[in-house]
């Protein structure tokens, strides 16, 4: 692997399934895997096989199908999960166990009643074990966001020696600032003997808003994979969106790093993700919200007429949007009235433009968003239609 190429690690069908009320069925979970494959991710969490018999079956026939991505299921530090995950993953091509335990010392305190060294035990018992079915393991330090590195450094050194490939380093609870997060992962690169053996994953929960930015920051600091969901899916506020990530790399080649994403296929399968679990993206998600190429203001529309890159970053068609919208509203001017007219056929001269924008703004004072019907509409009520239609 490039040292600029940054992994990405699909979790939407664990993690992100984690959603109240958004379960997803066998068969729906291999539709999402298949069309995860042909994006190009490199890793799909495809869920936690000893949870249920239906994640257990779903990681079983994911792994069947997928042709490209390494297939990974959740575990415990439990020896029964990972047995039943390596059994789950036995026909994956490229099989990986993620396994791990909570480090922070209210994790080890209130949730385990254990100690630091007794959590390292149990760390590297885990690891060691599911390196026995599959040579490819992860360990997980949950809530490392708010564990003290120090420890946490001691913890990533013992699951490197004990075997494993990546270490993921899960701001669980959402809690860290992004220099904080890139501190810790800078701090894991200097301090933990054995680094360059393993890659270092950013998992980041969005609870104040900050999942993206500090993936973001997580592998300017050095981690090479990140964690994430399509449309930034997943319990509480959800987690990284995979496809906020990608378009930031790509955006910002100075960066140097880069993923093996196909961008176009980013929106349809936000919709496709959005159908089947149900869940509504809102119209301003970044990338694949309904509104994010959508201009409604009359001086954002002058602009994006004359030249898209005035107020857009990303060409629309890079992430498979087929074009820009120019949404008609009473703050919409004369030039966006011209050109979504010109679209429906009416070419104005200056002067009958001017009678139509007059009723247009009439109309649009009444109802929120004019559109093409509202358009021939407009047009038909003007004393200068007969004039327009016969040009
Ligand atoms: O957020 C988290 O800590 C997790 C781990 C189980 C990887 O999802
Ligand atoms: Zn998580």
């Amino acid at each position: 692997m490039s040292d600029n190429k940054v992994q990405i690690f699909d979790t939407t069908l664990r993690d992100g399934e984690q959603v109240p009320g958004c379960k997803l069925n066998t068969e729906q979970k291999v539709i999402i895997a298949e069309q995860l494959d042909i994006l190009g991710v490199d890793v799909i969490e495809a869920g936690f096989p000893v949870s249920s018999p239906g994640d257990f079956r779903s990681v079983e026939e994911i792994s069947k199908i997928v042709k490209n991505a390494t297939v990974c299921g959740l575990t415990r530090s439990v020896e029964n999960d990972i047995k039943v995950a390596a059994e789950a993953l036995k026909y994956a091509k490229k099989p990986r166990i993620h396994t791990g335990i909570g480090t922070s010392d209210s994790h080890i305190t209130h949730k385990f009643k254990s100690n630091r060294e007794a959590i390292i035990e149990r760390a590297v018992k885990a690891v060691s074990l599911a390196k026995t079915y599959v040579e490819d393991v992860e360990f997980y330090a949950e809530d490392a966001g708010r564990t003290d590195n120090d420890y946490l450094a001691r913890i990533c050194e013992a699951a490197i020696k004990a075997g494993a490939t990546v270490l993921n380093i899960p701001d669980t609870t959402g809690y860290c600032l992004p220099s904080e997060y890139g501190a810790k992962i800078k701090y894991l690169k200097e301090n933990v003997k054995g680094i360059e053996k393993a890659i270092l994953s950013c998992h980041c929960h969005n609870d104040l808003g900050l999942a993206t930015a500090n993936s973001i920051e997580g592998v300017i600091n050095g981690a090479r994979q990140i964690e994430c969901t399509i449309n930034g899916i997943g319990e509480r506020a959800g987690n990284t969106a995979l496809e906020e990530v990608v378009m930031i790399l790509k955006q910002h080649p100075y960066l140097n790093l880069d993923t093996n994403i196909n961008t176009q296929m980013l929106y349809g399968i936000s919709q496709l993700v959005s159908d089947r679990m149900g869940i509504y993206t809102q119209p301003n998600k970044a990338i694949v919200g309904a509104n994010a190429f959508a201009h409604s203001s009359g001086i954002h529309q002058d602009g994006v007429i004359k030249n898209r890159e005035t107020y857009e970053i990303i060409d629309p068609k890079d992430v498979g949007v087929t074009a820009s919208a120019i949404v008609l509203t009473a703050r919409s001017g004369r030039a966006a009235l011209a050109y979504r007219a010109k679209n429906v056929g009416y070419e104005l001269t200056k002067l009958q433009l001017d009678e139509v924008y007059k009723n247009f703004l009439d109309f649009a004072d009444k109802k929120k968003e004019v559109d093409d019907n509202d358009i021939h509409q407009i047009i038909e009520s003007c004393k200068l239609y007969k004039e327009i239609i016969s040009a």
